[in-house]
């Protein structure tokens, strides 16, 4: 009898990194009292100092003039806004191990105040919380005082514009740090889904043989938001959906789908695989582009008046290799939809002969694979037909269901894995130069494709035009309830009568 071999879900995460620089000995913020450290990176630093998996020092840098116990009070207030329940005690014992040094970001007392600061340490974590304008400045005092020696440095996405920017900003990094010392967050690798579709496809053999071109017709990945920019108008007029998410989260959902199987399981093995996805994924086509804005969207604080960019985005990918070729991967993202999902659909062929039919439905429908990511109800579905009872020979599609349900970890912050990893020098969760830079090239013809975004209203699915992106291979599947089964011939009423209400939405806003 074979021995059954142990899968064990974070092998990759936690696997010694060979090439790792060590554990760093200090956490220096700059950006310390902005926004994302107000939201998420001191409540992260919180969570993990009170359940002991951070022991180090942590510094604030910032422009604001604040002591010592003004910034620990900054700390304090955004660690309540996200956890109501923290003890007084825990927030002072936490808090009162912060420091704070207050400064420009170009001037090089900063940067001698925080040599003095760092005293002992020799390995410092910089992380970068500062608009990606401000990295070279400070790589440069930072490097002026030999600080980066010995030292890692974390970056914030959105990593560039553009090819060309993502190019200069690497060539900046890579003055003061090796490729080795740099990590480049995308929070959705630190998601517990997202590393599940490792364990989920390389610790189930029976899925291997069908994972490719023969089996399976079409993937679709979804993102969908019922929220708008939430006060980020200014922001997202920067970026829109096709940098925001497209270029680095979505194309990282997509990487974990396509890849083959890695040699190994240290930090490069894995992104080799995702960056030779990468690199056999063809730029894209502008008329596999589908760009929308929801109406309202021009009247956020922050955003133009007459403003084009893109809250929606829908396009189609090829992937040229020969796992995946002539296997279209759709994907599309977007703001103020019908509903906040994450999802992958993974589509298979239909039988080569119909024996049984749906009188409600002649058209069959083709077994799928619901990979449900984020946005609640998270699990998997394995849709398969099965006989509809009753005397006709008659099918029915019939879920196989995987539920999260309540278990704990599954909501858990992704920063609070990505912050330990960096701290510990595992790289496997942030993104390569190559890679990053392969994305761009994938989207780029997206951003320049001159095609105005047209106009959808809150709580739909979008432009009309998404859907006949993908008519030739079907429909988009609909997030939703996955064990909320609706008879095969009221969906169809239903997606008919939904595809009314678009339609006129379409016509009143264009
Ligand atoms: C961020 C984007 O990176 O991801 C936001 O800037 C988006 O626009 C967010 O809302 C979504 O993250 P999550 O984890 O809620 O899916």
């Amino acid at each position: 009898m074979h021995a059954r071999p142990k899968a064990h879900p974070k092998m990759l995460t936690n696997a010694p990194d060979r090439s790792a620089p060590g554990r760093a000995d200090a956490f220096v913020l700059f950006g310390a009292t902005g926004d994302l450290a107000h939201k998420k990176l001191h409540p992260t630093l919180y969570r993990l100092a009170v359940e002991d998996r951070i022991t180090l020092p942590v510094i604030g840098v910032a422009r604001s003039s604040l002591s010592d116990a003004q910034f620990r009070s900054f700390a304090r207030e955004a660690i309540r806004d996200r956890d109501g329940s923290a003890s007084d005690e825990a927030l002072d014992a936490v808090t009162g191990r912060l420091t704070y040094v207050s400064g420009n970001y170009m001037d090089p007392a900063t940067y001698r105040q925080l040599r003095e600061c760092l005293g002992e340490a020799r390995h410092p974590l910089f992380y970068l919380a500062i608009p990606p304008s401000m990295f070279e400045p400070v790589i440069d005092e930072l490097m002026r005082v030999g600080l980066h020696d010995g030292a890692r440095v974390v970056v914030e996405k959105p990593f560039g514009r553009d090819l060309a920017s993502a190019r200069g900003l690497n060539a900046s990094l890579h003055r003061a740090f090796d490729e080795r010392s740099i990590y480049r967050i995308d929070h959705y690798l630190g998601k517990e889904t997202i590393q599940n579709l490792l364990a989920f496809r390389f610790a189930n053999a029976i899925l291997e043989p069908i994972w490719d071109r023969r089996y399976i017709s079409s993937v679709q990945v979804t993102m969908a938001e019922s929220f708008g920019v939430e006060g980020r108008g200014a922001f997202y007029e920067e970026v829109g959906a096709l940098r925001d998410v497209v270029q680095n989260h979505l194309l990282q959902v997509v990487a974990m789908l396509a890849m083959e199987p890695p040699v190994g399981t240290d930090a490069d093995a894995l992104r080799d695989e995702k960056v030779k996805v990468f690199r056999a994924t063809a730029s894209v086509d502008p008329g596999d582009l589908v760009r929308g804005q929801y109406v309202g969207y021009r009247d956020e604080a922050g955003v133009e008046p007459d403003s084009d960019v893109e809250t929606f985005v829908a396009l189609k990918l090829a992937i040229k290799s020969w796992r995946w070729a002539g296997v279209p991967f759709f994907v599309r993202a977007g703001k103020r939809l019908a509903a906040t999902a994450l999802e992958a659909v993974i589509e298979f062929r239909e039988p080569p002969r119909l024996l049984f039919a749906d009188p409600d439905t002649p058209v069959p429908h083709p077994n799928h694979l619901r990979l449900r990511l984020g946005g609640g109800h998270e699990g998997i579905e394995l849709s398969l037909e099965a006989k509809a009872p009753g005397d006709t020979m008659a099918t029915r599609p019939v879920p196989l269901a995987f539920r999260y349900g309540t278990e704990p970890g599954v909501q858990a912050e992704s920063y609070e894995r990505l912050l330990v990893d960096a701290i510990a020098g595992r790289q496997a969760l942030f993104a390569r130069q190559d890679g990053v830079e392969e994305c761009w090239r994938i989207i780029e013809p997206a951003l320049h494709a001159g095609k105005t975004a047209v106009p959808y209203r809150s709580r739909t699915w979008g432009p009309l035009e998404a859907d006949r992106l993908i008519e030739s291979e079907g429909a988009w599947h609909e997030p939703g309830d996955p064990l909320a089964s609706t008879p095969a011939s009221e969906r169809a009423l239903m997606d008919r009568a939904d595809r009314h209400v678009r339609a006129e939405v379409d016509q009143a806003s264009s």
